[in-house]
């Protein structure tokens, strides 16, 4: 099994950045959450995912943003909005042709987090 970092197996920042926009272009056709996203500017989103994602799987990068209870707080986001964010972030990564080990370590990452988004 390869060593490399999740950073590295998912493309490295390329290949992330890629997937930050596959999933936000999802978010903003998934009838249960883009009613969330209608004010956001796609790019501070996109720029902002991918580096909390780069930053949590190994890579350099620096991420700018809030921390997930800050930036969560006050939406009264519910369990559904929560795994429709899941389900657009795994088929984010079929899109993308990740495998299935990424696929879990990602899945059990947004999953540790659960509690700092959903009714905060
Ligand atoms: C584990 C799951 C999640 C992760 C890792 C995550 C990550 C993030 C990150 C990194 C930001 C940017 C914060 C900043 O700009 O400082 C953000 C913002 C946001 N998140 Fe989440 N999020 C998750 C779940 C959710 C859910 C379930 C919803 C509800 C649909 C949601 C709605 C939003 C909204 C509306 C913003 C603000 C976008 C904007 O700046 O316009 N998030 N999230």
């Amino acid at each position: 099994m390869s060593d490399e970092s999740l950073y590295d197996r998912l493309g490295a920042h390329e290949g992330i950045s890629a997937l930050a926009r596959t999933v936000f272009n999802n978010h903003c056709s998934n009838e249960v959450i883009k009613n969330r996203y209608v004010k956001s500017d796609p790019e501070n989103v996109v720029q902002k995912v991918t580096e909390f994602m780069c930053a949590g799987f190994g890579g350099k990068e620096e991420y700018t943003g809030e921390d997930m209870l800050t930036a969560h707080t006050g939406m009264n986001i519910s369990d559904e909005e929560f795994n429709a964010v899941v389900e657009d972030v795994m088929k984010a990564l079929d899109t993308h042709e990740a495998g299935q080990r990424e696929k879990d370590e990602i899945l059990a990452a947004l999953w540790s987090m659960r509690g700092e988004i959903v009714h905060v």
